[in-house]
């Protein structure tokens, strides 16, 4: 249902969807479609998962809600859980991405601040996603996001994302002035590009070097969509600071900025805040998300299925004239095309497929659950296969 009282900021496709179950949504129409796009990377464990549902209801029960000037032993145990499996040491909960992404903003320019830095800046990539708030769309690197909503934030320089040399010219002509890198272990919103190998450890060593934070924005790649906890974890790399959001929720918002090292214990009270962040109900929801995960493998199952449907995907449309590519890791896939077709979307949608386009509308992006089967990894090859053929059958 179209509502005049929405604001049109998104620009939404023809169907509401009223149940979800694993890895199947159904429209108010009835139709049932296959959800290989998560909510953008939410759902990794499929929709109403029986575990998360148990939580959900149980917690909303006992208590939902109340403030950090309490003791919180739900969020103390989710930031233990989370410790666990990314190695950092402390947490700061809120409720989305961008929020993770401005409270690792404020904590470097603190980081530097204490450190006597006057001008606190932290490095950027091109190309970056970060959040669509005014301190996350000045990291970003979109041109597109930033339109119309000047003045930037200042305090960042860019480099082109994956050159670590443009980093080290950065650390030399800097005055010192520099506090961290802020960087996506693969671009998700650009298209899932990979760096090279070793981007993310030749990035530890600078920031080592220079005593700044390396600060990694797993909001999308973390939480086992890449068939490891974290993305880093593939390069044995661990940084100063992590966000995470997205699929720890399952569908609850949240956020995190996670620190280890000399990043642990910048935030000091009064120092930042959030009224909702870690509050009982979603720290209990993002516990239990962690512990079926650990419980059902579900991040070998993401590197596993990944894999098979990285593999089917090449092998189906290698050949293509339409595809340029297919690259990906784990379960964030991206099949690059050498054209843009008008309205794909709407087409992949029309054979029941949920994906995303992305990447100026060359690139279709799969982030599917770690849930799906061998029938379900043959579905998502065969539309994108039938769309692709179809409109380089009427060209
Ligand atoms: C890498 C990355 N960072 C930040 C964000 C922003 O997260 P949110 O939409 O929860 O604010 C996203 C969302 O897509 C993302 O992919």
């Amino acid at each position: 249902m179209k509502s005049k009282h929405l604001m049109p900021t998104y620009g939404r496709l023809p169907v509401a969807f009223e149940r979800g179950e694993g890895a199947w949504l159904t429209s108010v129409d009835g139709e049932k479609y296959l959800d290989a796009l998560c909510g953008v990377a939410v759902t990794t464990l499929g929709h109403s998962h029986p575990a998360i549902v148990a939580a959900v209801k149980a917690q909303a029960d006992k208590l939902m809600h109340v403030s950090n000037w309490f003791e919180i032993p739900e969020q103390a145990q989710l930031a233990e859980a989370i410790c666990d499996i990314s190695g950092m040491e402390s947490v700061f909960f809120c409720n989305s991405g961008a929020e993770a992404n401005e409270a690792a903003i404020k904590l470097a320019r603190l980081y530097g601040s204490n450190k006597g830095i006057a001008k606190p800046t932290i490095v950027v990539t091109q190309d970056a996603f970060h959040g669509r708030t005014v301190a996350t769309i000045s990291a970003g690197g979109s041109s597109r996001h930033q339109a119309g909503f000047g003045p930037l934030l200042e305090g960042f320089t860019r480099v082109p994302y994956d050159d670590l040399e443009a980093v080290r010219q950065v650390a030399e002509n800097s005055d010192n002035q520099v506090v961290a890198v802020l960087v996506e272990p693969i671009l998700g919103e650009s298209g899932v590009i990979i760096p090279s190998e070793g981007y993310l450890a030749g990035l530890r060593e600078i920031c080592d070097k220079n005593e700044w934070l390396l600060m990694l924005d797993e909001i999308q790649t973390g939480m086992g969509r890449t068939g490891k906890w974290f993305a880093c974890q593939h390069e044995g790399v661990k940084p100063d600071v992590l966000t995470m959001a997205k699929a720890l929720g399952a569908g609850v918002p949240i956020g995190v900025c996670a620190a280890s090292g000399r990043a642990a214990n910048v935030f000091q009270p009064g120092t930042h805040g959030s009224t909702f962040g870690g509050g009982p109900f979603v720290s209990v929801v993002g516990k239990a998300v962690i512990d079926t995960m650990k419980a059902e493998g579900a991040v070998a199952s993401a590197a596993k299925i990944g894999e098979k449907l990285l593999v089917a995907l090449r092998a189906r449309l290698g050949d293509t004239e339409l595809v340029d590519q297919v690259r990906g890791l784990g379960l964030m896939i991206g099949v690059a095309l050498n054209v843009e077709i008008p309205n794909l979307l709407q087409r992949i949608l029309d054979q029941g497929l949920l994906v995303n386009v992305t990447g100026g509308g060359k690139i279709i992006r799969l982030l599917p659950p770690a849930i799906i089967g061998d029938a379900e990894i043959e579905q998502i090859v065969d539309t994108i296969a039938a769309v692709l053929d179809d409109f380089a059958a009427k060209v």
